[in-house]
């Protein structure tokens, strides 16, 4: 089987920790175009990954010879990319936040249902070996029934006025911390609480990033379907304090928690058990997720489906903190 070509949308940040991956798994996926819209770019990347370069990645999508895409653009052309690669025909892995409101949910999820391309979002910490093993031990009802699930993403961040870039404005980062690492606790929960989320409000705070148009800090609370009450703390003003669980996960037996290295199970009337885990490379292995799910055509673990649930509770968060209510998650099927 020849390897996967692959064509990268944005020779960024996030590009680095992807380019890991290419290199850990050359014999199942290449990177064989580059479209930057800084042409300087997109041809130093090219140069590195002895690819194609361009600048305008409709042309790329359009005109290079590609199996897939990998789009690390800022947030607000997501969407757009999203729509002409399934157009195209092109598998796509994409980063978060898949895209930043309903309507463009609802129009990610037609152009790939209707052209029936795998979309895998590149949700990385779902490979931590942590979080695997703490939904192995969900699934196999170790817990039985989950009630609540908490997730905490904090870091102190050092961004200011002239290298924040895209991300100090809403209109090109459609939010503030919540809509980009917050994403990350919010698949967590999500993975974890195993129901749609129904109903969602937040407390936002500009805590220190105060040049930000968004909140640089948001505390969020979650219903699901199923019942399960969710819970998160997500920052760029500070890091957590020592000893706060990265997640944590309580059922009608016991709970799990995690600093993210290690995962500790204790049920009630037992003594805890403690799972040590090797740190691993979780941009590197999601690549080779993705070149796996694309040769033996099996779902990835996070597809459109869970980008718009997150999306969703995301958006609903913010409606319940600028309404100060506790918002519905509408989905685009909903209106
Ligand atoms: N999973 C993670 O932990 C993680 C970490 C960092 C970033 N990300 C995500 O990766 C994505 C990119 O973030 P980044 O940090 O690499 O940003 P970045 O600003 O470093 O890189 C973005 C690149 O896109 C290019 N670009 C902008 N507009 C373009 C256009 N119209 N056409 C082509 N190229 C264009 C820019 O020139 C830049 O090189 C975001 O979605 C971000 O949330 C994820």
């Amino acid at each position: 089987m020849s390897a996967i070509k692959v064509g990268v949308l944005g020779g960024g940040g996030i590009l680095e920790a992807h380019i890991r991956g290419y290199r850990a798994y050359a014999d199942a996926i290449n990177v064989t175009a580059v479209a930057d819209v800084v042409e300087e770019t997109a041809r130093r990347r090219a140069v590195e990954l002895d690819a194609a370069a361009y600048a305008d990645f409709r042309e790329m999508i359009n005109e290079a010879d590609l199996d897939a895409v990998d789009i690390c653009l800022p947030h607000h052309l997501h969407a757009e990319a999203i729509v002409a690669a399934a157009q195209a025909g092109k598998h796509i892995l994409c980063e978060k936040p898949l895209c930043l409101t309903v309507l463009q949910a609802d129009e990610v999820q037609q152009a790939v249902s209707a052209s029936g391309v795998t979309l895998m979002c590149a949700h990385n910490q779902l490979y931590l070996p942590a979080v695997a093993k703490a939904k192995q031990l969900l699934d196999d009802g170790v817990l039985g029934t989950v009630y609540e699930v908490r997730t905490t993403d904090s870091f102190y961040n050092d961004f200011d006025p002239q290298n924040m870039g895209w991300r100090a404005s809403t209109a090109t980062s459609g939010g503030g911390e919540l809509m980009d690492t917050g994403y990350h606790p919010t698949y967590l929960m999500l993975h974890f609480a195993g129901g749609s989320p129904v109903e969602a409000t937040a407390l936002l705070s500009r805590h220190r990033l105060r040049f930000m148009e968004g909140e640089d800090s948001a505390q969020v609370l979650v219903r699901f379907d199923n019942g399960v009450v969710g819970q998160l703390v997500t920052s760029w003003a500070y890091d957590a304090p020592p000893g706060t669980e990265r997640f944590s996960v309580v059922g009608e037996r016991g709970s799990l928690r995690s600093d993210g290295r290690s995962l500790t199970l204790t049920l009630r009337g037992s003594s805890s058990q403690t799972y040590d885990f090797e740190d691993v490379d979780t941009y590197a292995y999601e690549i080779g997720q993705f070149a796996d799910c694309l040769r033996s055509g099996t779902r990835p673990l996070h597809t459109e489906k869970e980008g718009i649930d997150v999306l969703c509770l995301i958006l609903a968060a913010y409606e319940g903190a600028r309404s100060r209510t506790i918002a519905p998650v509408f989905r685009r099927s909903d209106i």
